[in-house]
């Protein structure tokens, strides 16, 4: 195979998913606290033999686009058109590349083995494609059933389908314009282009309608896995007459002393947090050097770790709080914390627990210097992140 370009994922996200109904097309809606689009990026960048990954969306999404992408660094989207066969074309014109893996935003999930069987066969001719067989009856139906249709011979064609970049861009030149195509294979034949068959795979079937949605659902959730983060922080006592805890103000005969409002509680969550995605700790998203964080609501702290659970597909389960002093009492505001922090975590407030306990007036939380807290967050990833 030629390995003087670059082997480019272009995948076509420009349709409007009008079977699938919902507020945002198909593509920007979640799946396993992950966008459609999001997934089917990130089974190709982390694919060795992907060189690129380019986007084609719809006129008026680059705001869908950027929040479904999230921190993924990607060179711009390219534009598509009315049809799929249009967006496929406005992409490949675009891109610069010897080989292409075209790909529906649809299909979600990317199994890394069919991506090899592509690129394989594509060594030996200019197309080709994942195929599955067809099990069920085909037969001809108005309101009354009519003929069968032999299956012998007969496949279900799948993305992504895999080219050399010039004589799938050269076939959709030859296409006629007021004529559509479902797919790219079709295109490449009419052109003359050999394209072969690999072995598709059931996890590449696309989302078309909004039971589908609840299907891929089920089949991610299965495969997650359960991940806990532990977090720990203390904050002196200093000057003042109020205290952040839990994410409400408690009045108090002192301050915590802190770069933030030293909300001891939220800093211990925002550390299980990340530690649950393994993503750091607290000081090394927000230095306490960076003055913008001087006096900052530590909800901001919470609800950046969220996200970064979000991006990654993850699910907050539960999270747990211990707050560790003599004073302020914590039973009083417990239940004002609990909702303010399934608030903060889009929870119900049953998965979040707060509790409190003195030392016995042993330590410096014995002698009131300050208050210490722990926290676990239980959270639910894919296996592969
Ligand atoms: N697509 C595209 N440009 C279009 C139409 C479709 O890039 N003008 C993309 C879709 O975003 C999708 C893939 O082509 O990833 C397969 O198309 P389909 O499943 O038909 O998606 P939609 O056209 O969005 O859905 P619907 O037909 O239900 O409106
Ligand atoms: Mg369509």
């Amino acid at each position: 195979m030629d390995r003087g370009g670059k082997t480019v994922a272009l995948i076509v996200a420009a349709g409007r998913g009008e079977r699938a109904g919902g507020p945002v097309p198909k593509q920007y809606r979640r799946v396993g606290g992950k966008t459609v689009l999001a997934h089917a990026i990130d089974a190709f960048i982390g694919h060795s033999a992907i060189d690129e990954v380019r986007v084609v969306i719809g006129e008026g999404q680059e705001k869908n686009y950027r929040s479904a992408i999230g921190v993924r660094a990607l060179p711009a989207p390219i534009i598509g058109g009315a049809t799929r066969r249009e967006s496929v074309y406005a992409g490949l014109r675009a891109i610069d590349a010897a080989h292409v893996l075209i790909h529906d935003a649809a299909r979600p999930f990317v199994p890394a083995a069919v991506i090899d069987r592509l690129i394989a066969a594509l060594a030996v001719t200019p197309g080709a494609i994942p195929v599955l067989p067809v099990v069920d009856t085909l037969a001809k139906a108005d309101n009354l059933l009519g003929d069968t249709v032999p299956r012998e011979g007969v496949v279900r064609v799948q993305t992504p389908q895999a080219f050399r970049h010039d004589a799938i861009l050269g076939a959709h030149g030859a296409w006629p314009a007021d004529r559509d195509a479902t797919d790219d294979a079709q295109i490449a034949r009419a052109a003359g282009l050999d394209v072969a068959t690999v072995t598709g795979d059931r996890l590449l079937e696309k989302l078309t309608h909004a039971e589908d949605f609840v299907a891929a659902e089920s089949r991610l959730e299965a495969r997650m896995i359960t991940r806990t983060g532990l977090g720990f922080d203390v904050h002196a006592f200093g000057q003042g007459d109020r205290v952040w805890l839990g994410g409400v103000e408690i009045p108090f005969g002192r301050g915590l002393a802190g770069h933030s409002d030293a909300d001891v509680a939220l800093h211990a969550l925002t550390d299980a947090l990340l530690g649950a995605i393994g993503d750091g700790d607290i000081g090394s998203h927000f230095p306490p050097s960076d003055p913008r964080w001087r006096g900052a609501p530590s909800a901001l702290f919470v609800e950046h770790a969220r996200d970064r659970i979000a991006e990654r597909g993850g699910i907050i389960d539960h999270v747990d709080l211990t707050i560790i002093c003599e004073a302020p009492r914590i039973g009083p505001h417990r239940d004002e914390m609990r909702a303010r922090i399934a608030g903060l975590l889009r929870l119900s407030v049953g998965r979040v627990s707060i509790k409190a306990t003195t030392t016995e007036r042993l330590g410096f939380t014995g002698r009131s210097e300050g208050i210490a807290a722990q926290a676990i967050a239980t959270v639910r990833m894919g296996e592969e992140e």
